[in-house]
């Protein structure tokens, strides 16, 4: 079913990098489905939270964007990056798989970094890299960001394409958040004191790249004890073609 999506991820692939081998179309769907339920398990969520059909199965997020507000130093290969900023706890439980065999990609380094909860970068909190584990799942603990006044509420991601910040990236894109959840955490305090320019989602360029021809870059959201002020989890799934270079 999500033939068609792949086709044109893998189509965008090779139009980014001739370097890069070229990808035959697959349908990774089957295989995001049976690790999106594995990896609902483990957190002690109530069964009905458990579905298989998360919207996004299998996301090769688009366009490759140039890596902004990065600060290598800040890249510290950690599981927990809150840094006791103030905000929503959020739990990131990204799945790497690779789209030329439809396998989750163990021992990955996935980066991630973000602004505060009213929308300011720091040169060190907020920001971290983890590898994935024997399941191709990086869980980083960090806080739900507050919106920039460039783009739509998102988090930075850079999949790298081996066990360390040395090895190549993969891929550069950010993954964003509903409208909705940003509405309900932005009333909170210390949300509720940002005073960048709000950008909804559909009017950010990047987001309707990412989130159309079939590639799904929203991150999908549950409330720890249904009650997002004790916390969130935050899932994506990646597709990444690992022999990809887009440092
Ligand atoms: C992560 O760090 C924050 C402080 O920034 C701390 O409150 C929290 O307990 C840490 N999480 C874990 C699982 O240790």
């Amino acid at each position: 079913m999500h033939f068609s999506s792949l086709a044109i991820c893998a189509a965008a692939l090779c139009g980014m990098a001739s370097a890069a081998p070229a990808l035959s179309a697959r349908d990774c769907s089957a295989e995001a489905a049976a690790m999106n339920l594995a990896r609902r398990a483990k957190r002690g969520l109530s069964p009905r939270s458990i579905y298989p059909n998360m919207p996004n199965e299998i996301c090769v997020l688009a366009p490759e964007i140039p890596k902004t507000n990065y600060v290598r130093s800040g890249s510290v290969v950690r599981n927990n990056v809150s840094d006791g900023q103030a905000g929503v706890q959020l739990f990131m439980d990204i799945g790497v798989l690779d789209i030329t065999t439809c396998k989750p990609l163990t021992n990955t380094v996935v980066e991630i970094w973000s602004p505060n909860a009213v929308g300011k970068y720091s040169n060190t909190a907020l920001r971290g890299a983890y590898p994935t584990g024997a399941n191709g799942i990086a869980e980083i603990q960090t806080i739900f960001p507050g919106f920039t006044s460039d783009g739509a509420n998102h988090i930075n991601i850079a999949v790298h394409s081996g066990d360390s910040m040395s090895t190549t990236t993969s891929h550069n894109g950010r993954v964003f958040f509903t409208d909705g959840w940003t509405n309900i955490i932005g009333m909170s305090s210390p949300y509720n004191q940002n005073t960048n320019t709000r950008i909804m989602d559909l009017d950010d360029p990047i987001y309707i790249d990412a989130n159309s021809n079939g590639y799904t870059a929203v991150v999908d959201i549950e409330e720890i004890n249904d009650d997002w002020p004790e916390g969130i989890v935050g899932y994506i799934t990646v597709g990444i073609n690992p022999s990809l270079v887009v440092n």
